[in-house]
C-alpha cells in the first residue's frame, strides 16, 4: 500500500500540472494511521572518539566547566530538552577494543589504553559503565550497550551483562555494589559486536553468524531484565550480510543493525562541511534519500525469512560524514554542521517514519563533537547545531501514530543520476489527537506554495516553527551561536479541510494543527 502510494505520487508529479503558484500538494490521510513511530527512531550514539565523551558529555567533578557530578551541565540541559529516547555506547569501532573492567572502580586505579581507532589518543577510562548508565538514568533514556566481540571474550561480555543487570548475590552484582551501585540498572539493548565485517573483526558473515550465536547464548536475562539482543549488521549496500545473518541466526537475534552514512566515499576527501556548492548540496540530498532504497532492500530480505517482522532493523549509525575541520586533531572526526545537515536529518526522519513496521531504532552519529552532532563544545560553552534544531522540531513525532500521505511535487535530476523531489514531508497524530506535519522545502532558490488536503479534518488553527537561514552553508559557531535557529512560522492559511502554506526556499517547518 505504502509503495503504491509512493509510486503514484511519482507518476503524478510528472503528469499533473499544478497551478502557477502551487508547487506541491500533500494529502494527509488522518484516518489511515496504524503504525506507531517508535521514539527510538530519534536515538543517539556516543563513542569514545575525539571529544564526544571527554570534553563533550563528561568533564569530571573537578573541572572548572560547570558540571553535575562530572557531566557538563550545559550539554546535559540541552540534551534533556531533546527527549533522547536511547543512547548507544561505547562505540562504534571503539567498542570492539573496549574492556569494560578497565572502566569500573576507583578512577585512580583504572588502567589507561590507546584508542587505536581514533587518533591514538590515550583513554583513561574515567568514563565507564557507572558514568554511562547513570547518565542514561538522568536523561531518562534507554541505554544501548555495544559489546566487544572483536577482541573480547564470551566470558567478558557475559560478566558485563551480569554486572549491569543482576540483582542477586552474584559475583558481578557484588562487585558492582562494592563500586557504589546497589541496584542493578535496566539495560534493554545489547549489541553483540559492531561492524564485525570491518573494525569489529574483519569477519565473513558466516563466521560472525556463528560467533553471534555463541556470544549471545551467554548474555543472560537476570532478575526481570530482558535483553534485546542486536546482531552486528551490514554496511549500506551489503545485502549479502543481511541475507546470511537472517539465514544463519534468524530468531536468535531481536534486532539486526545497519549503518548508512551520507558520505561521498570512503577514500580521499569527503568534502568540506561548510564550503560547498549548490550542486554539492543537491548531491547530498540525493545520497541521503538513497537510504530509502537501501532500507527497502534490507527489509525485503528480512521479509523473506521473517514474514511476521519479529526481528527489528536497527539503523544504529547514520548521518553526514565530512572532512574533519581544519586545525582539529586527525582521527577525532570533528565537523561543523550547516543547514544542509539539518536537511539530512529531516529527510531521513521522513523516510524512517514510513518503515517502522520493521525499522525500530535509528541512532545518529554522533551526539556531541563527532560527525553530525547535536552539540559542539569548547572550554567556554556550547553551540547547538542546525541538526539539533531539526531533532527538536521533529520530537513531536516520537511515539505518535504515523499518518500516510500523498505528495506531488517537482523533482530535480541531480549528479550521479539521482532524483530529488523538492518537497519532503511526514505527518503523525500524537496521543492527544494533535496532528503534526513536518515539511522540507529542499529547493535552494524558490519558495513553494503547498496545498495540504486534510480529508475529514477541520483545523481551526495551525502553529509552527521554521528552520532556515540566508545560506545553505550557514552554521553556528562559538562567535555566532545563533546564526541558524528556530523561529515561529505563521505562513499558513486554513480553508475548511485545506491548508495553504508558503515555504521559503531551503526551509524546514513543523506545524501543529489545533
Ligand atoms: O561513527 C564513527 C565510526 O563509523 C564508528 O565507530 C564505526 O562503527 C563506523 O565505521
Amino acid at each position: 500500500m505504502r509503495n503504491k502510494l509512493l509510486f503514484s505520487s511519482v507518476l503524478l508529479a510528472a503528469s499533473v500540472s499544478l497551478s502557477a503558484q502551487t508547487s506541491a500538494t500533500i494529502t494527509v490521510h488522518a484516518d489511515q494511521g496504524t503504525q506507531i513511530i517508535p521514539k527510538e527512531i530519534y536515538g543517539q550514539f556516543a563513542e569514545h572518539l575525539g571529544t564526544c565523551i571527554y570534553g563533550g558529555l563528561w568533564v569530571g567533578e573537578n573541572s572548572n566547566i560547570p558540571n553535575t557530578n562530572g557531566y557538563r551541565t550545559d550539554v546535559f540541559n540541552a540534551l534533556k530538552e531533546l527527549q533522547i529516547p536511547v543512547l548507544r555506547w561505547p562505540g562504534g569501532c571503539f567498542a570492539d577494543e573496549y574492556h569494560w573492567m578497565d572502566g569500573i572502580g576507583p578512577k585512580a586505579d583504572r588502567p589507561k589504553m590507546v584508542n587505536n581507532n581514533w587518533g591514538g589518543t590515550i583513554e583513561d577510562n574515567s568514563f565507564g559503565t557507572h558514568e554511562f548508565l547513570n547518565l542514561c538514568e538522568m536523561l531518562g533514556c534507554e541505554p544501548y550497550i555495544s559489546g566487544n566481540v572483536g577482541s573480547g571474550t564470551v566470558e567478558e561480555l557475559a560478566k558485563w551483562v551480569e554486572y549491569m543487570t543482576s540483582n542477586g548475590d552474584s559475583p558481578m552484582a557484588n562487585l558492582r555494589r562494592k563500586n557504589g551501585r546497589d541496584q542493578a540498572w535496566n539495560v534493554k539493548y545489547l549489541g553483540v559486536g559492531n561492524e564485525s565485517w570491518g573494525c569489529g573483526g574483519s569477519m565473513r558473515p558466516e563466521y560472525y553468524a556463528d560467533l553471534y550465536r555463541r556470544y549471545s547464548t551467554y548474555c543472560r536475562n537476570y532478575d526481570g531484565n530482558s535483553l534485546f539482543k542486536i546482531a552486528s549488521g551490514a554496511s549500506d549496500y551489503d545485502y549479502n550480510w543481511t541475507k546470511v545473518l537472517m539465514d544463519r541466526v534468524g530468531g536468535r537475534m531481536h534486532g539486526l543493525s545497519l549503518h548508512y552514512y551520507t558520505v561521498t566515499g570512503w577514500n580521499g576527501s569527503k568534502g568540506s562541511a561548510t564550503q560547498f556548492s549548490k550542486d554539492d548540496y543537491y548531491w547530498t540530498m540525493g545520497k541521503c534519500l538513497e537510504i530509502e532504497d537501501v532500507i527497502k532492500k534490507h527489509c525485503t530480505i528480512m521479509d523473506e525469512y521473517d514474514k511476521n517482522k519479529r526481528i527489528a532493523l536497527m539503523l544504529d549509525e547514520w548521518g553526514t560524514w565530512w572532512d574533519e575541520e581544519p586545525g582539529t586533531i586527525h582521527g577525532h572526526l570533528y565537523q561543523q554542521n550547516t543547514l544542509r545537515d539539518a536537511f539530512v536529518a529531516s529527510l531521513s526522519f521522513d523516510i524512517f517514519h514510513k518503515y517502522t513496521d520493521r525499522l525500530k531504532m535509528a541512532n545518529i552519529a554522533q551526539i556531541v563533537n563527532v560527525l553530525q552532532s547535536m552539540i559542539l563544545t569548547n572550554d567556554k560553552g556550547i553551540v547547538l547545531t542546525p541538526t539539533y534544531y531539526a531533532f527538536k522540531m521533529y520530537k513531536v513525532h516520537q511515539d505518535a501514530t504515523y499518518l500516510p500521505l500523498d505528495l506531488d511535487c517537482k523533482i530535480m535530476d541531480v549528479r550521479d543520476h539521482r532524483k530529488v523531489p523538492m518537497i519532503s514531508a511526514t505527518a503523525s497524530k500524537n496521543k492527544d489527537g494533535k496532528i503534526h506535519i513536518s515539511m522540507s522545502n529542499i529547493d535552494a532558490d524558490n519558495a513553494q506554495e503547498i496545498i495540504i488536503n486534510l480529508p475529514n479534518i477541520k483545523a481551526r488553527k495551525a502553529v509552527g516553527e521554521i528552520l532556515t537561514s540566508s545560506n545553505l552553508t550557514d552554521y553556528n559557531s562559538f562567535d555566532n551561536p545563533n546564526n541558524v535557529k528556530l523561529a515561529p512560522f505563521k505562513e499558513v492559511k486554513i480553508n475548511k479541510e485545506e491548508l495553504k502554506i508558503k515555504l521559503p526556499p531551503k526551509s524546514i517547518v513543523t506545524i501543529e494543527l489545533q
